[in-house]
């Protein structure tokens, strides 16, 4: 069913979805960038901007590079102009409800060839597959934060899922230089399952106080050998990501481990998101920034 993939749309340009877009306009692919607002369509825009104009200060990508990734991409806030893509690839907040309204009006706008992914992290591939008419065509594209750093892309199929698309999607990964791996759509599919029950572990050894949250960081970064302890991890992930995950692994599984610890329920409801909001774990220089104060 699928075609040779070209031209991609992905909606929901936050953190994730402004990534995915750096991916797929690096490789060389036409994009057309979706969010719910003009103003929104031009964060996104801010987004590539800022993080290829990084690039080209570190002197990692030449300035007619960067022009060329720029030009690869057009933004807007009209579905509407996702009609000719090949695949969509929605990254939009984690919300059933939002993202099954999404996939049935795609299927009245795209191109009855093109294929409809899924970035989703916690929710379920075959609830929001069922929400289309051509639930064969939908699949799962579940990159990893940072999404131009990260190799990985979990490729979440359902009982539905053509073969075939499978096949294309995962040779798509690889052209896009990541490493791909093909898992059936289990709560935490495969990397979340075994990541979200650690981080949550770590919370809970942090709420006993009796270690600080920079040598519990070192002891997960230095002693495990992660890139990043795991209270920095989670307010790069976003407190309210990984809440969601623990949320969805407890329920499908009763185990004691996933479940949310309640200072990570705390913080969430209290607005303390990590990095995104300004502060979590720790605390930013501003919402978005990556710099401890
Ligand atoms: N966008 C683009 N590039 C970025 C970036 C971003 N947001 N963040 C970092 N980079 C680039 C930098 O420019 C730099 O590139 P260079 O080496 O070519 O100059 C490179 O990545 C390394 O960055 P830094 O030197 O600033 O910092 P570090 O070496 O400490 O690396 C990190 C930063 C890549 C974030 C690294 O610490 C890391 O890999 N951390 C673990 C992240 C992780 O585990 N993510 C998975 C989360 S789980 C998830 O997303 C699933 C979800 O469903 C919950």
């Amino acid at each position: 069913m699928a075609r040779e993939i070209s031209t991609v749309g992905v909606i929901g340009l936050g953190t994730m979805g402004a990534g995915i877009v750096e991916v797929f306009a690096k490789a060389g692919l036409t994009v057309v960038g979706v969010d719910g607002t003009p103003e929104l369509a031009e964060r996104g825009k801010g987004f590539l901007e800022a993080s290829t104009g990084r690039a080209v200060a570190k002197g990692r990508l030449s300035e007619d590079d960067q022009a060329a990734v720029l030009g690869r991409v057009t933004w807007t806030d009209q579905l509407g102009d996702l009609k000719d893509v090949d695949l969509v690839i929605e990254a939009v907040p984690e919300r059933l409800e939002i993202k099954r309204d999404i996939f049935g009006k795609l299927d009245d706008i795209v191109r009855d060839d093109a294929v409809l992914a899924s970035n989703t992290s916690s929710l379920s591939l075959t609830e929001i597959a069922a929400s289309t008419k051509h639930p064969q065509r939908v699949i799962g594209m579940h990159f990893f934060n940072p999404a131009p750093v990260l190799k990985l892309v979990e490729v979440i199929t359902t009982l539905f899922t053509d073969d075939e698309l499978t096949t294309s999607v995962r040779e798509l990964a690889e052209r896009l230089g990541k490493k791909p791996v093909v898992v059936g759509d289990r709560a935490g599919f495969v990397a979340n399952a075994l990541l979200i029950t650690y981080l949550a572990r770590a919370i809970r050894v942090y709420e006993t106080g009796h270690v600080s949250r920079e040598d519990l960081d070192a002891a997960g970064q230095v002693g495990i050998g992660l890139p990043m302890g795991p209270l920095t991890l989670s307010d790069l992930i976003g407190l309210d990501v990984v809440k969601e995950v623990c949320d969805v692994l407890y329920a499908a599984t009763h185990e004691p481990s996933a479940a949310p610890p309640a200072l990570l329920q705390q913080m969430v409801t209290a607005g303390r998101l990590g990095r995104k909001s300004g502060q979590g774990f720790y605390t930013y220089e501003k919402a978005g920034s990556g710099t401890v104060l």
